[in-house]
């Protein structure tokens, strides 16, 4: 028997400037706080509820290197943390590394982590994420943390 499951995840390369969703634009924003004095790789994201609140997060470094966290988490934790029982429709993300926007002709997925939160966030709501990930000329959309995780782990509670 063979168990097969692919991905569809799809890239939209912006018309123009006022072409980001505002979600992104949020992520990019939120980017520009990062505390990145380690990796010097910023991230930005951001998450749409469904209450009409938009939360920023980004990474947050540590000397103590595993003691810090990522973009998703942070923005992901922020929701739960103020609006427990609302639901993320959207997770933006957009990455700045070496100063530079990172030009995504390679889709960047958040890390193996982050897709276990998020996960559990689409689990506890029932519902699925919409995930943007942004570049400079485009954004990659995947419907759902099944686009980069086909298999996952969940507790039954
Ligand atoms: N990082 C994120 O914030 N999100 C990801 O999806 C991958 C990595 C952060 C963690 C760390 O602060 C820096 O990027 C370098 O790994």
């Amino acid at each position: 028997m063979e168990i097969r499951k692919n991905s569809i995840i799809r890239y939209v390369e912006y018309g123009s400037p006022t072409d980001i969703p505002e979600i992104l634009s949020l992520s990019q924003m939120s980017r520009e706080k990062a505390y990145a004095p380690y990796s010097r790789f910023k991230v930005g994201a951001a998450v749409k509820l469904d209450n009409g609140v938009s939360l920023p997060g980004n990474n947050q470094e540590n000397a103590a290197y595993p003691s810090g966290l990522c973009a998703e988490r942070v923005a992901l934790f922020h929701a739960g943390a103020v609006y427990p029982d609302a639901h993320v429709l959207e997770l933006a993300i957009s990455i700045q590394a070496n100063g530079e926007l990172r030009n995504l002709d390679d889709l960047v997925s958040p890390c193996g982590a982050c897709l276990q939160v998020i996960a559990e966030t689409e689990r506890r709501q029932n519902r699925a994420i919409r995930i943007l990930i942004g570049g400079e000329k485009g954004y990659y959309i995947a419907e759902g943390v099944e686009q980069f995780l086909p298999f996952r782990f969940n507790a039954r509670i």
